[in-house]
């Protein structure tokens, strides 16, 4: 392969990027027009920030288990209120990530269909307590986002009651990200412990924070687009290779001309001789 061969191959790989990008802004731009229509800018700009890859189970082993158990994950792409609370400067960034995953895993692993509607009460409260030896926190946050958690108990929801799609993009939960700060360094020894609260029952749940910490880790910074990445990556991969093919050229052209006095120094007799 010579240079110009090099040349023309970047110019074609530039061409499909291009292409690719331009593909990949069409979509992006499908899908602003209609998150805008839905709620607002400001939801689908933390979608630029994060990308969502779901392994296929997570395993986790809790501080006194001796084997991991596996825990179920969401599959779809996230409702928006994931990516707020990712993206939300809260002390409880990761805590309330993880917990909505956690949720919306649960919910679809015991039958989505039953689950992923949940029955707002309104004189319900839920708050989450991070407790450890010394030490101990609490917020509160909207309750469906334990929904996958809460009996129901048999009661008929009333007239007051209102129902909430847990996977809906239109749930805002900007009243519930107050804690502004560095985020809370979660260990392995912290319990969080999640309350229902009803006026005559409390309803309490014990989840290890490190789970919902490796539920939050699914949630990842977006990387450099790969329009950008590959072609600088092949550009750097042909660059090089065409550096060492004229540097392997010239060394072999230096070898040639060597030879001939090297050849001459190894005399028979000389290493005979000692
Ligand atoms: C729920 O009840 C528990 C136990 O009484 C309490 O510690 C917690 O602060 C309550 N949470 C809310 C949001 O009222
Ligand atoms: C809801 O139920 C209460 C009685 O529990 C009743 O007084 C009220 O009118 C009802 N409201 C609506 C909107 O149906």
């Amino acid at each position: 392969m010579n240079f110009i061969h090099g040349i023309i191959i970047y110019v074609f790989i530039i061409n499909v990027c291009v292409v690719a990008r331009g593909l990949h802004e069409g979509h992006g731009h499908a899908e602003r027009t209609a998150h805008h229509g839905a709620h607002g800018r400001h939801m689908s700009a933390s979608h630029a920030h994060y990308t969502y890859h779901p392994p296929r189970y997570i395993a986790f082993t809790c501080r006194h288990c001796t084997s991991a158990e596996i825990y179920p994950v969401y599959r779809l792409t996230p409702p928006a209120y994931v990516y707020a609370y990712k993206d939300s400067g809260s002390r409880y960034r990761d805590i309330l990530t993880g917990l909505s995953l956690y949720n919306l895993g649960r919910a679809a692993h015991i039958g989505w269909f039953h689950t992923h509607q949940y029955t707002v009460r309104p004189e319900e409260r839920c708050s989450l307590q991070v407790i450890e030896k010394a030490h101990f926190e609490e917020f509160e946050f909207p309750c469906f986002m334990i929904s996958s958690f809460i009996e129901t108990g048999g009661k008929k929801p009333s007239n007051k009651t209102r129902l909430v799609d847990i996977a809906s993009s239109q749930i805002n939960v900007k009243p519930f990200i107050r804690d502004t700060g560095p985020p809370l360094e979660v260990t392995k020894d912290q319990e969080c412990v999640l309350w229902h609260n009803l006026t005559t029952q409390k309803e309490r749940n014990h989840v290890p924070c490190a789970l919902l910490k490796e539920y939050a880790n699914t949630v990842k910074p977006a990387g450099v687009p790969v329009y950008i990445w590959l072609p600088t990556l092949l550009g750097t991969v042909i660059a090089v290779y065409l550096c060492c093919e004229c540097f392997c050229k010239n060394k072999e052209k230096e070898v040639v001309k060597e030879e001939a006095p090297l050849n001459e120094l190894r005399v028979p007799g000389y290493c005979a001789s000692y």
